[in-house]
């Protein structure tokens, strides 16, 4: 698709008179490796080509937020567990790259409120709703409608991307898909924004307040976007890849040959001479430190204060400072016996669930309860019986205590511990703060920005196309590809 793209460019620059259009980018730099900058390293060369030599820097491990641990010699995901049947580039990267959906192994969940479970999963689909609309009424249905609605027209940005349309701004990209109102939606809050459409507080108490905390460790108070996508999430058809979601990542860099350099970044700065416009990357590796020049380069890490620190230097503005800080989870990975006394299950054998959510109450210690399957699950697969020693992810916001463990755990072989920087800590967005920008300069682009309206997988993906798009339409001076209004109505009339 892009040698006619280029066709026309070189088309309207002969009719313009001028000369044909400018080389491409002879080197680009992407920083940071997990599945943002993978994946904008899998789309730049698809968009420049194989020519275009793309150089990724990685400070700590590929993959990043997608992470194992190793159990017993098996492997379990640490960092983001699943994702959504509906999340087509994640699913365009699994077929790409020969990988396999992990065989989905059922599970049940519940949802405990300090003292015991309010609301059970049962065996049966219809059953469940009944249970819900008996419980909850017509806010149940309502809120199917709602997050429906959200989910059909943030999946336009696929065919406005296979079109090779982009937006050199998050509110831009948003407004195409669901107009001022997805803009507002990234800044009133989920709680709110259900009780605007008449779901009660007793199910946003209970069943809303759940999801979020365990979703992204904070109330319903984070944005009605974000809200939304992780309850779309909550419904079901949840996959991961077999092996890990890591997997994903060094699979895209390695079918790219991009050059991976392990090393931290520490400042980019732009150097003007007459002919050229060049970004120096600065990084650090194993003590020394080094340098490059590059005509590109992609930000793929969240700029928050407690990751690794980038200076912007000679820039003619200043790059803005980050929206605010990230939300600390902890993700503690148990190899034990679940003390199922603590549910109000006595007799461990008699207790159905796999993953308890826990209800948004002062007292809480755990977020979320969740027994893992490892990444490599055979055939004959089954879960452990209940009463069996299993591998179980309690996420939380403080690593849990001795005492905390003791409560949640008859007994345990091992616990490890890994603190994550893993959402924005959304509180500070709920205003009309403007999301981050994603051009910092000519030639210096921002990815992870996007995780202020959506902190996902996915979105990271849509990002990353998004704007690899945006920086070969901007190379090749395609204006008419980027920031066009009313794309749904331009896409219906062109086909
Ligand atoms: C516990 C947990 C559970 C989650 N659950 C889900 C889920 O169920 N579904 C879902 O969709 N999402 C989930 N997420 C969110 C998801 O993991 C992230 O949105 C996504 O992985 C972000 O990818 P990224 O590439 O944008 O950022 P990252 O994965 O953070 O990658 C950035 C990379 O940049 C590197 N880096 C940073 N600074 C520098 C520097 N100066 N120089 C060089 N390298 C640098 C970092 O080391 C890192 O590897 C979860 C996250 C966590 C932590
Ligand atoms: C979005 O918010 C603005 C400002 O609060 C408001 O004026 C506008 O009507 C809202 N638009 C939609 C579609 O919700
Ligand atoms: C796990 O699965 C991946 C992907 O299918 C495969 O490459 C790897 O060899 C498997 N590992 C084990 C231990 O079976
Ligand atoms: C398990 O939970 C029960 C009920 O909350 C509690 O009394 C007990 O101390 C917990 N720990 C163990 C090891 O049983």
């Amino acid at each position: 698709m892009s040698p006619h793209l280029l066709l026309i460019a070189v088309a309207a620059q002969m009719c313009a008179g001028q000369p044909g259009p400018p080389d491409p980018p002879g080197r680009i730099a992407v920083i940071g490796a997990g599945i943002g900058g993978s994946a904008v390293t899998y789309f730049l060369h698809q968009q420049f080509g194989p020519q275009v030599q793309i150089d990724v820097y990685e400070a700590d491990r590929v993959g990043g937020r997608l992470a194992t641990l190793t159990v017993n010699s098996q492997q379990y995901e640490c960092g983001s567990p699943t994702i959504h049947s509906l999340h087509l580039h994640m699913q365009d990267f699994v077929k790409l790259l020969g990988l396999k959906h992990r065989k989905d192994v059922v599970g049940k969940s519940a949802i405990f409120n300090g003292e015991q479970l309010v609301l059970e999963e049962t065996d049966w689909y219809l059953l469940n709703l009944f249970r819900l609309w008996w419980h909850y009424g017509i806010s149940f249905l309502r809120l199917q409608m709602w997050v429906e609605e959200v989910m059909e027209k943030f999946m336009r940005i696929y065919k406005y991307q296979a079109h090779e349309y982009a937006f050199s701004t998050i509110e831009g990209l948003l407004r195409s898909l669901g107009g001022d109102h997805f803009v507002n939606m990234t800044q009133k809050s989920v709680g709110e924004s259900l009780q605007g459409i008449g779901v009660s507080q007793r199910f946003i108490d209970d069943v809303i307040s759940a999801v979020m905390k365990a979703s992204y460790g904070q109330s319903v108070a984070i944005p009605a976007f974000v809200g939304a996508m992780s309850l779309a999430g909550a419904q079901g058809n949840m996959w991961s890849v077999e092996g890990g979601n890591k997997l994903i990542c060094s699979g895209l860099l390695k079918l790219t040959k991009a050059n991976v350099i392990h090393a931290r970044v520490t400042a980019v700065s732009l150097h003007n001479t007459e002919k050229k416009r060049l970004y120096e990357v600065q990084y650090e590796q194993e003590g020394t430190l080094g340098s490059d020049y590059y005509d590109l380069v992609i930000v793929a890490a969240p700029l928050h204060k407690s990751g690794y620190p980038i200076s912007f230097l000679n820039l003619p503005q200043s790059v803005p400072d980050p929206m605010g800080s990230y939300h600390r989870v902890v993700s503690s990975i148990v190899h034990g016996y679940l003390n199922s006394s603590y549910f109000g299950f006595v007799d461990p054998k008699l207790f159905p669930f796999s993953s308890i959510l826990s209800m948004d109450t002062p007292d809480a210690i755990f977020h979320s309860l969740e027994s893992l399957c490892p990444v490599n699950v055979s055939v004959g697969f089954r879960r452990k019986p209940p009463q069996e020693a299993a591998v179980w992810r309690v996420l939380s916001q403080r690593p849990l205590d001795r005492k905390e463990l003791k409560t949640l755990f008859k007994s345990y072989y091992s616990v490890q511990v890994i603190e994550w920087q893993a959402f924005p800590s959304y509180s500070t967005a709920v205003s009309s703060k403007p999301l981050p920008p994603i051009i910092l300069h000519d030639g210096l682009y921002y990815l992870s920005g996007v995780e202020w309206a959506a902190s996902s997988v996915e979105m990271s993906a849509v990002a990353a196309k998004n704007l690899a798009l945006l920086a070969f339409n901007r190379w090749f001076e395609l204006n008419e590809k980027i920031d066009q209004q009313d794309l749904m109505h331009k896409l219906k009339t062109e086909l």
